[in-house]
């Protein structure tokens, strides 16, 4: 088999783009980020000053937006009607306000066509919330990354330290905490494990053994890969 689609979900901070996107590499798949399309799509709203309550306008606006992903230097880069918007979407006000425009269901419909598209032809290795659920239900091997949300957060601390000297570890769990809660409790496509997906909790695994598992299963559930 050459091609086939690898779906990673699971809540933030569980390594899904990390792991995606050194899994692609590997195998010379493209890795598609579909957090970095929500956070887009939040970007944009809130650069039109519109209140996320506002449904139709957010709805409208989602419509009217260009949205491109490229590969870069330091993975996935994300472009805005052509402007490169990269690193504006992992604002703390776009993290903060990404999951209320996650559950509007026509943001998921508008976003989850330009996904399947993107995977049409394999060779993709996607990660988000209801990829193996929802977007690609025929992936050939879906995997569910968690880990405590403790760790998660240390994870999270670890990153943002520089740009966020205001937050402690405390509330950025507290932040995770409720966006994983938003992300599982919405009507259209939560955050859930696929029934078929391998579970994998990543609390006291390194990354390249994260990698080195996935890899592994591709070659034993999908006769594929290195
Ligand atoms: O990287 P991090 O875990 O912080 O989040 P992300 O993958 O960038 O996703 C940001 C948010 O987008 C999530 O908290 C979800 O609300 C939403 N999302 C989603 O609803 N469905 C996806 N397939 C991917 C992301
Ligand atoms: O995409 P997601 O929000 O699931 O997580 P990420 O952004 O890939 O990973 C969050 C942070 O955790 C990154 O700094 C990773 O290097 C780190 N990480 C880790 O230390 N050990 C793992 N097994 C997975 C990720």
């Amino acid at each position: 088999m050459d091609k086939f689609n690898i779906a990673i979900d699971g809540p933030a901070g569980a390594g899904k783009s990390t792991i995606a996107r050194l899994v692609a590499n590997t195998l010379g798949f493209v890795y598609v980020d579909t957090g970095a399309m929500y956070r887009a799509v939040t970007w944009n709203v809130l650069r039109l000053g519109l209140s996320p309550d506002h449904t139709a306008e957010v709805i409208a606006a989602t419509e009217r937006m260009e949205i491109r992903l490229a590969p870069g230097e330091n993975g996935q880069q994300v472009f805005v009607n052509g402007q490169d918007v990269t690193l504006d979407i992992r604002s703390a006000e776009v993290t903060n306000n990404v999951s209320q425009i996650a559950a509007i269901a026509e943001v998921r419909r508008n976003l989850t066509v330009k996904q399947k598209q993107l995977a049409a032809n394999k060779g993709v290795v996607m990660d988000g919330r209801d990829i193996g659920s929802h977007v690609l239900p025929n992936a050939e091997l879906k995997v569910f990354l968690t880990a405590s949300v403790r760790v998660r957060a240390e994870r999270r601390y670890k990153e943002i330290q520089d740009d966020r000297t205001d937050v402690t570890l405390e509330q950025l769990e507290a932040e995770i905490a409720a966006r994983d809660r938003m992300d599982e409790s919405r009507e259209t496509a939560p955050l859930v494990q696929a029934p078929d997906a391998v579970l994998l909790d990543t609390t006291s695994m390194p990354i390249p053994q994260v990698v080195e598992r996935i890899l592994e299963l591709c070659r034993t559930e999908v006769g594929g890969g290195k």
